[in-house]
């Protein structure tokens, strides 16, 4: 059983998956989608995107850098290019990634209309092309894992791509349950994974609307995959992750308590204030509290609190009187 970290575009950079990491409760991490537009992505975009990987001269270990294991973190790429996703995914491959991601499930707007995400859906014989190019592309050790949603418009075309994308040598998939039409709204249909893992070998991994232990429970049972990929639910509950594994252990779990979330909270302010300039200071920190405020409280009051503030030093004392307050 393991428990992933969903990508998450503009929300969980490398100080987020480092941070959660720490932590504890995740397996494994997915980078934000990078997107193979007009060219091949260079070196040097993955190593800003995806600072787990290094040039093997820099390389701190034999597996990643001092942000965390490229073995741990997997790179994403988001286009609808064969050649040119292929000529990225080497070129992250021979930086240290274990594993390429292909996203064929984003929602934005400006993606799907340049024919990239979830648009692909549509494009099964596209969607083969992708994963079989990238698969050639990269070393046999390199790991493709592609991450599908159940469709565009309806829930119809996943079983149709999943066994194109396990038949293109795919080594894994993951499926958030949900068409492109349904965006992030409740319920997830974990029934459909089930169907899908009827179908293919490859492992499958559920993502979806799993915010608590008892949807974890819940997705486990309609699913039948032991392995899920949490996004929201995680940065609601940081330590969400832990508890699962705590239950499937057979150990009782105490949630952190506020002042521990304040404390990782913190934390992210640190790596952040090294890592981006005074005119985005906070903004992680904010969108964090946004999804905490749905488990803590405490998070809505510091939000409002910080909301305006482009000064570390201010939301840093907010975090404190805050939670010395709590
Ligand atoms: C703000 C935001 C950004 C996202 N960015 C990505 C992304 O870069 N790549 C991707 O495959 N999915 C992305 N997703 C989808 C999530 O990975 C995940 O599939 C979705 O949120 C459902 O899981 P959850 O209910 O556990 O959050 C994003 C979702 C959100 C809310």
């Amino acid at each position: 059983m393991q428990i992933y970290l969903a990508p998450m575009e503009g929300v969980i950079d490398h100080h987020m998956r480092y941070l959660l990491n720490e932590l504890g409760g995740i397996d494994l991490s997915v980078t934000e989608f990078i997107r193979v537009s007009e060219q091949a992505v260079p070196r040097r975009v993955f190593l800003r995107c995806c600072p787990e990987l290094t040039p093997l001269s820099e390389r701190v270990a034999t597996t990643g850098s001092e942000y965390g294991s490229s073995k741990t973190t997997r790179v994403q790429l988001l286009g609808s290019k064969p050649d040119l996703i292929g000529r990225s995914a080497r070129t992250a491959a021979l930086l240290g990634a274990s594993a390429i991601d292909l996203n064929f499930g984003c929602p934005a707007k400006i993606v799907n209309r340049n024919y990239g995400g979830a648009r692909l859906l549509d494009e099964t014989t596209l969607i083969h092309a992708i994963v079989k190019t990238t698969r050639q592309c990269v070393p046999a050790t390199t790991l493709v894992t592609a991450k599908i949603r159940l469709g565009y418009e309806d829930r119809n075309s996943y079983l149709r791509n999943a066994v194109a994308i396990a038949e293109a040598g795919a080594d894994e998939l993951v499926v958030h349950a949900r068409s492109k039409a349904d965006g992030y709204n409740p319920p997830a249909y974990w029934r459909c994974i089930r169907e899908i893992q009827a179908r293919i070998d490859i492992p499958v991994i559920a993502n979806g609307e799993i915010w608590t232990l008892e949807d974890y429970i819940d997705c486990r049972e309609q699913s039948g995959c032991t392995s899920v990929m949490l996004g929201r639910g995680l940065l609601a509950r940081p330590d969400l992750g832990l508890a699962i594994k705590a239950y499937q252990a057979g150990e009782d779990y105490r949630y952190l308590s506020w002042p521990q979330i304040a404390k990782l909270a913190l934390q992210l302010l640190d790596l952040t204030r090294a890592g981006y300039p005074t005119k985005y200071a906070g903004n992680r920190i904010k969108q964090w509290l946004y999804y905490l405020s749905r488990s803590y409280p405490e998070a809505i009051i510091l939000f409002e609190l910080i909301k305006r503030s482009k000064d570390y030093d201010f939301i840093e004392h907010a975090i404190i009187q805050e939670t010395l307050a709590a």
